[in-house]
């Protein structure tokens, strides 16, 4: 039977591990081939696990035992140049590009106060410019393409605000705006551009050491810790989770959802 995104290539940063390693598994699952970017190396001010060479390899294990094609590349989505040579390369063997997910993002919770300026421009720069790279990279192949799907990885802190998170928070809404602005330009190209917004979700990211570093700011002002509740009863959400709504978007069964904002948050936003 066919899959669900059979025969597409997607295109996926921050790869390696979380919620890009999930969407990668989940689309090659639905018959995608995918070419998959990550640092692969370490990143700044973060206080969870630093990523490692060998996450992306794991990654491309799991894939190839689905019996898809994959091709990883180590870059920086900061790397504008970097990133568009590996990329045009991969797209290339791959014969064509269809999806582009924009998930590679760090979070440094921090109290307003005790944000550093290298904190909140290394937040900008990897969270919002490194997204509008990815877009710019990936969308070109989409547009020869005649169509396509870009997902761009906001947060539930790109819809309701979230605190000890100024940098973050401020990253999140400035990628909501930016798909739907991508979104506008791009519809005359058949190409759809929306934006998810999870919750907390269990990755190296979202937990370990992070409850330890949520703590640390919460404690400037307890009250706010409520803020993090979600509606339904649930206290964390998987990547497959957000994999699940990244494959909708990614499918042609989304063909005319566009510009939207789609929250895989368990009702967070509305607390
Ligand atoms: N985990 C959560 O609770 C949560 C909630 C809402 C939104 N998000 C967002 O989801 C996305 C994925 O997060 P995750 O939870 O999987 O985190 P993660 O830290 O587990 O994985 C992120 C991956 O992105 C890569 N990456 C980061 N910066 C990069 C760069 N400059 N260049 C290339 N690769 C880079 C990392 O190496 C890592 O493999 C992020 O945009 C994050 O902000 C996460």
């Amino acid at each position: 039977m066919a899959g669900r995104v059979q025969g597409k290539v997607a295109f996926i940063t921050g790869a390696g591990r979380g919620q890009g390693r999930a969407h990668a598994v989940r689309l090659a699952g639905e018959g995608a081939d995918v070419v998959a970017l990550d640092i692969g190396a370490p990143l700044p001010d973060i206080r969870y696990q630093q990523p490692t060479r060998e996450d992306l390899e794991e990654t491309v294990r799991q894939v190839e035992a689905l019996d898809r094609r994959i091709v990883p590349v180590y870059a920086d989505v900061r790397d504008l140049d970097g990133m568009r040579s590996q990329v045009d390369a991969a797209v290339a063997e791959l014969g064509g590009l269809d999806v582009v997910v924009a998930n590679a993002g760090i979070c440094t919770p921090t109290a307003w106060d005790s944000v550093t300026p290298e904190q909140f421009q290394n937040t900008l720069d990897i969270n919002v410019t490194g997204v509008w790279n990815t877009v710019m990279v990936g969308a070109p192949h989409l547009v020869a393409r005649g169509g396509g799907s870009v997902i761009i990885t906001s947060s539930a802190a790109g819809l309701k605000v979230q605190p000890f998170m100024v940098h973050y928070t401020t990253s999140k809404f400035a990628v909501r705006g930016m798909a739907k602005a991508f979104a506008t330009e791009l519809a005359r190209h058949n190409v759809r551009v929306n934006s998810v917004h999870p919750t907390g979700v269990a990755t190296p990211m979202g937990t370990g050491d992070m409850q330890e570093v949520l703590g640390e700011a919460m404690a400037t002002d307890q009250r706010l810790g409520a803020m993090f509740m979600n509606m339904l009863p649930v206290d964390t959400t998987q990547p497959e989770d957000v994999a699940d709504a990244v494959l909708f978007l990614a499918s042609d069964e989304s063909r005319f959802v566009t510009a939207h904002e789609l929250a895989v948050d368990a009702g967070v936003t509305q607390m």
